[in-house]
């Protein structure tokens, strides 16, 4: 069974596998039809991956696990960056002059984040929630992921609003669970990023 962490993982090696066929595609002299369609599965990989972070994972490790506030803050500024430039590639067609090169500075931003999440983050959420609190939240984290945008948006809100479906991961979170809340959350959280318009579960 896979947990919050282990999850978070595992789409880190998936954007790392897209990460290596770009740089396949540009040794290789590959067109840049197909190096944007990279970038593009890049684009969709890291936008979910992002969200997915901030409104949920983040917000349940500044509330339980004190020691990693200043490590998600830091991953908040490095995801403000990088989605700035997801959204740029988005509106590229990979002919540009400066396409391959935003795309490499993107791949070294995102690298790093990585490895600060796997070496400084992980080891002390896991510590700390231990692995049933993170099953729950991986729980939450994959019900999050159907809601969330597949595109970057670099200026809608990046903290948790309040509409996070598990009990537990939302009270580890901080946030009203259903019982708690007198109402269905305001817009602009889950609710407000969802794909598409006039959807609700609500
Ligand atoms: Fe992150
Ligand atoms: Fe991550």
């Amino acid at each position: 069974m896979p947990d919050a962490i282990t999850s978070l993982r595992d789409d880190h090696k998936k954007v790392e596998k897209l990460f290596k066929a770009f740089e396949k595609l540009e040794k290789n002299d590959g067109s840049a039809t197909d190096k944007r369609q990279v970038v593009g599965e890049i684009i969709r990989e890291l936008s979910v991956h992002a969200a997915v972070e901030e409104q949920v994972f983040y917000p349940a490790v500044r509330k339980s696990v004190e020691e990693a506030e200043d490590v998600v803050l830091e991953g908040l500024e490095e995801h403000h960056i990088v989605k700035w430039t997801l959204s740029e590639l988005e509106g590229m067609n990979g002919d540009e002059e400066r396409f391959d090169a935003k795309v490499k500075v993107l791949m070294e931003s995102v690298r790093h984040h990585v490895e600060e999440e796997e070496q400084e983050m992980f080891p002390k959420v896991r510590e700390a929630l231990g692995r049933k609190p993170l099953v729950e939240l991986f729980e939450t984290m994959e019900a999050a992921r159907n809601e969330v945008p597949d595109t970057p948006q670099p200026e809608a809100p990046d903290e948790a609003p309040a509409n996070l479906t598990s009990p537990t991961a939302a009270a580890a979170a901080g946030q009203p669970t259903a019982k708690t809340a007198a109402k269905p959350a305001a817009k602009g959280g889950l609710l407000g990023l969802r794909r598409g318009k006039g959807g609700g579960k609500s």
